[in-house]
């Protein structure tokens, strides 16, 4: 039931991601509006970004460069026919001149009556600003009136319109002219205007958008986190065995911030850059069909080509995330060894072993690094060449009258527009990379079977235990209970004494549902403890542990009512508000067979509980174990067999089978294991006495 590490390769690969994005999405639930609105935003930001060219473009070609254009009429049917045509078409753009040619608005008229008319080279290279005086009033109207007076030379009539050539206008004042082309610079700023509103806007809607997807993405952070840490907590013991600290570390930090950094920068912005993608493509294809299919052409070569890096990629990254993985491990190690390098003078061994760990992390970051730089710079290489490529044909075009001049300035900007959701792809991709693996991670987490819960939960407890035939394994190779029975009547103080490794906590683990065995029964007061829950049998049962472990002083809070007078020679109170790093072995032991006393269960169990205790303080926990009397039923694990003398029964454990059982005088009349390390015990304190 380990997790998996991200390499291993998954079964079912295709329905399991499914379950994965399921799984995800269970979490952004609460959050869709947010998301929607967050989207609908994007989706704004995104409208008013293509809209921005496009105004620049209408403002070059409508107002600032003038489009009227002379069309010279010939004998050719085809001409007529064509000409005719375009005057029905657009009776307002067309304005006859006196030799039959006639004065056109190029900048209104449709692209394929403009290729027509270019293509029949009937229109003039010079442009011409015309003028309607009818349409001007007061002011306006005297001054241009003065000017095209003044100027009578420069001028032409057609219509109601005065013309004049665009190179003319440079014969003109800087105050007249700005007087002539009023009209139009009150456009421009006008035009100005708007394309600044939307700027404004983008800068609005970004932030809202921002906004919503980093609060709803902490949201799920949060909520995500707690889960699994709550989750984690349920976990059955054997799933603490095979996955190690740190990997569970990561899961409820990093992972989880991978998924967070994924949600907010990825998954709504790729709608949004798909979107401004073919919103692209389309304006520039409306725009110029020809032009939009070669920029087509060269975005995908280049996402061909970013694809293949993100192969290559993927490698790096993997490469640097182990590393990275293995770095931390060996800091972790080494901190926490420090007492043993200095003591075997190994730090210099260790240093090198680490500058080894440190240069591989090295090249990884190297390699990464290479790719990046020169994936970027490829990226920005294609996109500038793509721009020199709008330039020149799109140029061309536009002197071939088959592209406006704003058109190709929109165009410039649009190829920009393309290029940055694609640029951005090689960092998007490496959070997605990690992102779809801490998914992985924390799916298989998550989906961890948790501890059975139910079962008995209340009642009066006696205290009576019994194994029937009891045998269990941690690995399902070796056995290291075989067969195991006896039966601690209520009140009873049982001692449990073997060898080291003979299964002794291997019982404890078994009696508090840490382990299920594998064979055979484990009664409870005379119901199987499967039938119970585990949290009301820890309840019922207090124990003091081998190895062990305390907690800050929030969770010892509450438990030790009684240690201050347990201890009578220490003040355990002062004990426990400590930092648990600097608190002896012994005081550990206090503490927690003070928190054991103070439960006052039924059950009892000391597993080398008073290995580090001082004779003085031992002989009270003994003397407090036997007043307890005929009211609590004790198990005592304890390897110096002074202490369990006492007790009203000694099982003997000898590589996984009780071999004997019986009071002290009966075992040591018996001669067997328990005689043997009795005496063994004994003839190592006479040793000592005599040298003393
Ligand atoms: N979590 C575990 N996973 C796999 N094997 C384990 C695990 N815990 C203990 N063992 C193995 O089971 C055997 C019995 O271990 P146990 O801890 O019960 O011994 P013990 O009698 O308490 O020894 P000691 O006197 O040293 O405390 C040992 O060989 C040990 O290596
Ligand atoms: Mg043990």
């Amino acid at each position: 039931m380990a997790l998996m590490d991200n390499e291993e390769v998954k079964k079912g690969k295709k329905t399991y991601d499914l379950k994965i994005i399921k799984w995800l999405f269970g979490f952004t639930t609460p959050y869709r509006i947010f998301m929607a609105l967050a989207l609908l935003f994007m989706l704004l930001t995104a409208a008013l970004e293509l809209t921005v060219p496009y105004i620049a473009k209408l403002a070059v070609d409508k107002y600032i460069y003038p489009s009227w254009r002379i069309a010279e009429l010939t004998d050719k049917e085809t001409d007529k026919k064509l000409v005719s045509e375009i005057k029905e078409k657009y009776p307002s753009l067309v304005l006859p001149l006196e030799n039959g040619s006639f004065l056109i608005d190029m900048s209104e008229i449709d692209n394929v009556d403009r290729h027509n008319l270019e293509k029949l080279d009937l229109v003039s290279h010079e442009r011409y600003l015309a003028i309607n005086q009818d349409e001007l009033v007061g002011e306006d109207y005297k001054k241009v009136s003065a000017i095209v007076a003044k100027n009578e030379s420069m001028f032409n009539k057609a219509g109601g319109y005065d013309y004049i050539s665009y190179s003319s206008l440079d014969n003109l004042s800087r105050q007249d002219l700005l007087v002539l082309r009023s009209g139009e610079i009150k456009q421009v700023v006008r035009l100005a205007s708007i394309l600044f509103l939307c700027l404004f806007g983008v800068f609005i809607f970004s932030s809202f958008f921002t906004y919503l997807l980093n609060y709803s993405g902490h949201k799920i952070m949060h909520k995500m986190r707690v889960d699994v840490f709550y989750h984690i907590m349920k976990l059955p013991q054997t799933f603490f065995d095979k996955n190690p600290v740190g990997r569970l570390t990561t899961r409820v930090t990093n992972d989880v911030n991978a998924i967070n950094e994924m949600y907010t920068s990825v998954m709504v912005q790729f709608f949004k850059d798909v979107l401004v993608v073919i919103g692209v493509l389309v304006v520039m294809f409306y725009m110029n069909k020809e032009l939009t299919v070669f920029v087509f052409i060269l975005t995908l070569l280049m996402l061909i080509f970013a694809s293949l890096f993100r192969m290559r990629l993927k490698t790096v990254y993997r490469d640097v995330r182990r590393s990275i993985a293995k770095l931390n491990a060996f800091v972790q190690e080494s901190v926490r060894g420090i007492i043993l390098i200095k003591l075997y003078n190994k730090e210099i061994e260790n240093l090198e072993k680490f500058k080894g760990v440190n240069s591989e992390n090295y090249k990884a970051n190297m390699d990464q690094l290479w790719v990046y730089a020169t994936f970027r710079p490829f990226i920005e290489f294609t996109s500038v060449f793509t721009v020199a490529f709008v330039l020149w044909y799109g140029g061309l075009k536009v002197l071939s009258l088959d592209l406006t001049l704003g058109a190709l300035i929109a165009y410039l900007y649009y190829v920009r527009l393309l290029f940055r959701p694609i640029m951005e792809l090689a960092e998007k991709y490496n959070i997605f990379q990690s992102a779809s693996v801490a998914t992985e991670n924390l799916y298989d987490l998550a989906n961890a079977v948790p501890e059975e819960s139910s079962g008995i939960n209340d009642g009066e407890i006696r205290g009576e235990l019994e194994f029937k035939n009891v045998w269990f394994s941690y690995d399902d190779k070796e056995w290291v209970l075989k067969d195991v029975s006896f039966k601690l009547e209520p009140g009873e103080t049982v001692a449990l004494v073997g060898l080291t490794g003979s299964g002794k906590t291997t019982v404890v683990n078994l009696i508090l549902r840490f382990y299920e065995a594998q064979r055979g029964q484990i009664l409870f007061d005379g119901v199987d403890i499967k039938n119970y829950s585990p949290d009301f049998l820890r309840e019922n049962i207090s124990a003091v542990f081998q190895d062990l472990f305390l907690f800050g002083k929030n969770i010892t809070d509450g438990h030790h009512g009684n240690l201050n007078q347990l201890s009578g020679i220490k003040n355990i109170n002062q004990l426990t508000q400590s930092d648990r790093n600097s608190i002896s072995s012994g005081e550990k032991q206090i503490v927690s067979i003070g928190q054991a006393f103070s439960k006052r269960a039924k059950f009892m169990i000391l597993d080398e509980a008073t290995s580090h205790i001082d004779a003085n303080i031992e002989k009270y926990i003994q003397e407090t174990i036997k007043n307890n009397g005929n009211d609590v039923t004790t198990l005592i694990i304890a390897h110096r067999l002074s202490n369990v003398r006492e007790a009203d029964r000694i099982l003997v454990i000898h590589k996984g089978e009780i071999t004997e059982s019986g009071t002290h005088f009966a075992l040591l009349a018996k001669k067997g294991i328990y005689f043997n390390l009795y005496n063994l015990q004994n003839e190592i304190r006479r040793f000592s006495s005599l040298q003393n």
